[in-house]
């Protein structure tokens, strides 16, 4: 909690260094990313807003153009169920100085079942969304963050990496993959001489986006309000960061309490949203 007080106090503006300042948003065409769309436009960004939905990605680039007039908006679009799309986006963002890149994609309507009826074709995609294509896309923009340092990568990670519930393995082993690669890479950029990319795991508990399917109320807060508190949180001194207040309350609440009894609750929880057919897959 105190790190909102010491942080750094020019935040996200510190990367809005050049004249025409541009950030790319992966998901950016529903939920949260939607809102960090939204939330960078106020901030003065030009923002490439990346999604597999043309129509969807279209919509959300003249709602922003017209709260926004004076910014460039651009879509990008690329399924990250197939890795080699990623250079479809390298391509896009070809002559824009990028100086944020914020990997918000995630498998956020994988299936909630046990491992063992889980289709072996919809692992290999969660795979892909949350960790080859997005490692992929960060490795091929890595140069051009380098170059317009200070820039900043922010990762959009999930409680379920450090509180692993049941039924959402797969997605929950793609998270506790970009944590650890998060904090890998910004060690690495320090070392290497590269102070200027800083790289930030932001861990998300719950939101009331369309997948998550939960009412807003003060702990699952709109998509709005969750994109505020990352970009709140975007260029503070930490690196794995819990960006909304309530939830940084509560990820301390969680570290009293026996993993076996979060577990226990969070499983019954997804239970209730368990989406198995029955069939067992060999
Ligand atoms: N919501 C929560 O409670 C919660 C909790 C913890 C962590 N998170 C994390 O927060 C991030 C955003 O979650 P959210 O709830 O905002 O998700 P969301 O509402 O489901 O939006 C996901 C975005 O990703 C896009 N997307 C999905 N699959 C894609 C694919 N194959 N190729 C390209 N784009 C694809 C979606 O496009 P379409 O519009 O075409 O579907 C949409 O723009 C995720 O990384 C999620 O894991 C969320």
């Amino acid at each position: 909690m105190l790190w909102r007080l010491v942080s750094n106090l020019n935040g996200i503006d510190q990367f809005r260094a050049t004249d025409e300042p541009w950030a790319l948003v992966t998901g950016a065409s529903d939920g949260i990313g939607k809102s960090l769309c939204k939330v960078l436009a106020k901030r003065g960004f030009n923002v490439l807003l990346h999604g597999r939905d043309h129509r969807k990605l279209y919509k959300c680039c003249q709602e922003l153009l017209a709260a926004h007039p004076s910014g460039k908006f651009e879509l990008i679009v690329a399924d990250a169920t197939q890795p080699a799309t990623v250079q479809d986006v390298v391509t896009a963002v070809r002559g824009r100085p990028i100086t944020v890149l914020i990997n918000n994609a995630g498998y956020t309507t994988g299936p909630v079942q046990p491992l063992l009826t889980i289709d072996p074709e919809e692992i290999g995609r969660a795979i892909s969304i949350g960790i080859t294509w997005t490692i992929q896309l960060t490795r091929a923009l890595l140069p051009r963050l380098v170059e317009t340092q200070p820039s900043v990568i922010v990762n959009v990670g999930s409680y379920a990496a450090s509180h692993p519930p049941p039924f959402i393995s797969v997605y929950t082993g793609t998270k506790g993959f970009l944590q650890a690669f998060s904090q890998s890479l910004r060690n690495e950029m320090r070392t290497i001489g590269h102070k200027g990319v800083e790289v930030q795991y932001h861990e998300v508990y719950f939101c009331s986006t369309k997948s998550n399917g939960a009412p807003e109320n003060l702990a699952t807060p709109s998509p709005n309000r969750m994109a505020h508190a990352i970009i709140a949180a975007v260029g503070s001194c930490k690196g794995h960061v819990v960006p909304y207040w309530v939830h940084e309350l509560l990820s301390w609440l969680f570290l009293l309490v026996p993993e076996r009894i979060i577990s226990r609750i969070a499983g019954s929880v997804l239970a209730r949203k368990r989406t198995d057919t029955g069939t067992l897959w060999q």
